[in-house]
């Protein structure tokens, strides 16, 4: 019989044979900035989550900076909408503003640009909308000019979240014409049109005012599609590729990882965040447990970088242990 058991008698000898180990290093932390003064607003459907005023945001980036994560995922929330999402590449948009802020404060915290149009425009798409269709290649400079404008303002790493085709090319040749060559971009590859960003769209006030955002995001029923899109982001130039949401999505951070020699992230969504917390409050579940055997479980599938709402809990714990 063979003793599978004589490599578990002790956490000690359990720790030994560990074949997979999550840290804080790698680990990504969203925060939500908002216009306005003396702001920490919470978000019902994410406990622990709140949107800061660039005067309250200290609170946050000092326990960040303390924690050991190696960086955060900056989403600005502007007072002005429109159609063409214009405070999204204004030199000095909220999203901006608060970049050059953490950069000044916080050299060493690496700092992710968010670069999507939703929470900029009027009718919360994230490209440019023409008689109910939202435009690709229109949309395309907008978000390069949003990139290189958060590369001015200090932004260590460019990260597209719209879905539209070839904008990885079009932000890297911008960047590159800007004088950016050395700022890289963690394109949000397999992105799909997901139920889990439910509660994001609360916290970032970047829900479409009409139709959803099906003709862009990917349909969640395909894995091949999935990296096939993967394959051309890199092909058009990303740096780290992303697999969004996660838990749902591990069969994919799998196959990506497999196949693809890139760093690979994935994104620990409001959704899956929500769900956890619901639980552990009603006390149905054990929330330290749950979450550090998810985050695990998401770095088995091969994910090297871990952007979760759960960093500054998980890289607590860890140290803890
Ligand atoms: C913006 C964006 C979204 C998320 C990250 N960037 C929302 C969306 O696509 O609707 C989701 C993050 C989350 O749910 O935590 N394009
Ligand atoms: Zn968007």
């Amino acid at each position: 019989m063979k003793r599978f058991r004589r490599l578990r008698t002790s956490e000690p000898m359990r720790r030994l044979v560990r074949e997979t180990k999550i840290s804080a290093e790698e680990m990504i932390y969203p925060i939500f900035v908002i216009e306005g003064e003396n702001i920490k607003n919470p978000i019902d459907s994410m406990p622990g989550i709140y949107q800061y005023s660039l005067d309250r945001m200290d609170e946050i980036l000092k326990e960040t900076a303390e924690s050991g994560v190696s960086g955060i995922l900056i989403f600005g929330i502007p007072a002005h909408k429109d159609e063409y999402g214009s405070q999204a590449y204004a030199p000095d948009g909220i999203t901006q503003r608060a970049v050059r802020q953490i950069k000044r404060d916080y050299p060493d915290l690496l700092v992710v640009a968010d670069v999507c149009l939703c929470e900029y425009t009027s009718h919360g798409h994230c490209g440019l909308v023409e008689e109910g269709k939202i435009l690709n290649d229109e949309t395309l400079p907008l978000l390069a000019k949003m990139s290189v404008s958060l590369a001015e303002a200090g932004a260590d790493i460019i990260a597209p979240s719209d879905m539209m085709d070839g904008r990885v090319a079009a932000i890297r040749q911008a960047l590159d014409e800007n004088g950016f060559p050395d700022v890289p971009i963690m394109a949000y590859s397999a992105k799909f049109a997901s139920a889990y960003y439910g509660p994001f769209r609360e916290a970032a006030h970047s829900a479409p005012c009409f139709g959803d955002r099906r003709s862009y995001q990917m349909d969640y029923h395909n894995k091949k599609e999935a990296l096939r899109e993967i394959e051309d982001d890199i092909a058009e130039g990303a740096d780290i590729v992303m697999v969004k949401p996660a838990l749902a999505y591990l069969d994919v951070v799998q196959a990506a990882s497999e196949r693809f020699d890139l760093p690979l992230a994935v994104y620990n969504v409001s959704g899956e965040y929500a769900m956890v917390k619901a639980a552990a409050q009603n006390g149905w579940i054990d929330e330290k447990r749950i979450v550090m055997e998810n985050l695990t479980a998401m770095k088995r599938a091969g994910a090297g970088i871990l952007i979760t709402y759960h960093a500054l809990d998980a890289a607590k714990w860890l140290k803890e242990q």
